[in-house]
């Protein structure tokens, strides 16, 4: 049976430690001009069903970088967009390459397309995950801070895919989570319900942000809610992170957004291109982190 990636739950506590620690190696080999080809011949396709920016040039440059090659596909252009099954493509691509990551919109698709498939199977961002964002964070927060267990990060905005993914963290990893998030936009009370001792839903964003180690958000809209950005920007108005905010936080806060980012809507301009904000490393981190989990999933 492979290995897949579908959420964080997917690897234990040790095997995400290793792989953060992995991602700080690579990066330094990388850094330092002395990477190697450890899985040469490999081939990676990569479904995208969303647009991408980062996700798409890290695990392309990832699997470059490791001695094989990435093969992007879109409904466009290949077969999946003309209705065929996502079971008969996982039986195919099995046939051809090592791994597939997949970026869809129903989480219920990525795990369908794993049960029909013998290569790992990534989860490169769906409407309820996004776990591979998680790992650069956490390798960022890592390597400026040390260990995150017992340390509060705060989440402000929607409780989306990004949300949900932080809740995996915040139990595979022991933080502790204050969610801030408009009634109506609440992550899923289900995955709340697996972290009840890591994560606090009931806050205002001041409370949230409250000495906290780490202030995250995300877009107020993601893709597929586009329609509904302008009812979101009334609705989310006081979930902004500011400077205001920010100086609630501990003195050496660090501020994460995955990216792209709306300035002065999720986050104004002043905190993301500001002295805290470390998401231009956070992003980089994308090909580290994804190097790491491609070598621990091509054994
Ligand atoms: N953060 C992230 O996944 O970015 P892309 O949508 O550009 O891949
Ligand atoms: N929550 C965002 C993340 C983008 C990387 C979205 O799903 O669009």
């Amino acid at each position: 049976m492979a290995r897949h990636f579908l959420t964080l739950n997917d690897l234990d506590a040790a095997e995400l430690q290793a792989l953060i620690e992995r991602a700080c190696e690579l990066k330094k080999e990388f850094q330092e001009k002395r990477m190697l080809q450890t899985r040469p011949g490999m081939v990676l396709a990569m479904i995208f069903e969303k647009s991408s920016t980062r996700t798409r040039v890290s695990f392309e440059t990832a699997m470059a970088q490791l001695g094989g090659h990435g093969i992007f596909l879109s409904p466009v252009d290949s077969q999946l967009g003309r209705g065929e099954p996502v079971e008969d493509t996982a039986r195919v691509l099995a046939k051809m390459v090592n791994c597939v990551m997949l970026r869809t919109f129903e989480h219920e698709k990525l795990e369908r397309y794993a049960e029909y498939s013998d290569i790992p199977v990534i989860n490169g961002l769906s409407d309820t995950y996004h776990p591979c964002q998680l790992l650069a964070d956490m390798q960022t927060f890592y390597e400026m801070r040390g260990d995150i267990s017992g340390k509060k990060v705060a989440w402000l905005g929607d409780g989306n895919n990004m949300c949900h993914s932080y809740i995996n963290a915040a139990k595979i990893l022991n933080f502790d989570l204050s969610i801030a998030c408009p009634a109506n936009y609440q992550p899923d009370a289900e995955i709340v319900a697996s972290a009840p001792q890591n994560v606090n839903t009931a806050c205002e964003p001041h409370e949230a942000v409250a000495d906290a180690d780490l202030i995250v958000t995300d877009v107020w809209a993601s893709m597929g809610q586009e329609q509904e950005t302008e009812e979101r920007l009334k609705v989310f108005k006081g979930f902004q992170v500011n400077s205001d905010l920010m100086k609630l936080a501990a003195d050496d806060a660090l501020f994460m957004h995955c990216l792209p980012a709306h300035r002065g809507e999720e986050v104004t301009a002043d905190v993301i291109d500001g002295a805290q904000s470390v998401v231009w490393e956070e992003a980089g981190n994308r090909l580290h982190s994804q190097k790491a989990l491609l070598e621990f999933l091509l054994q």
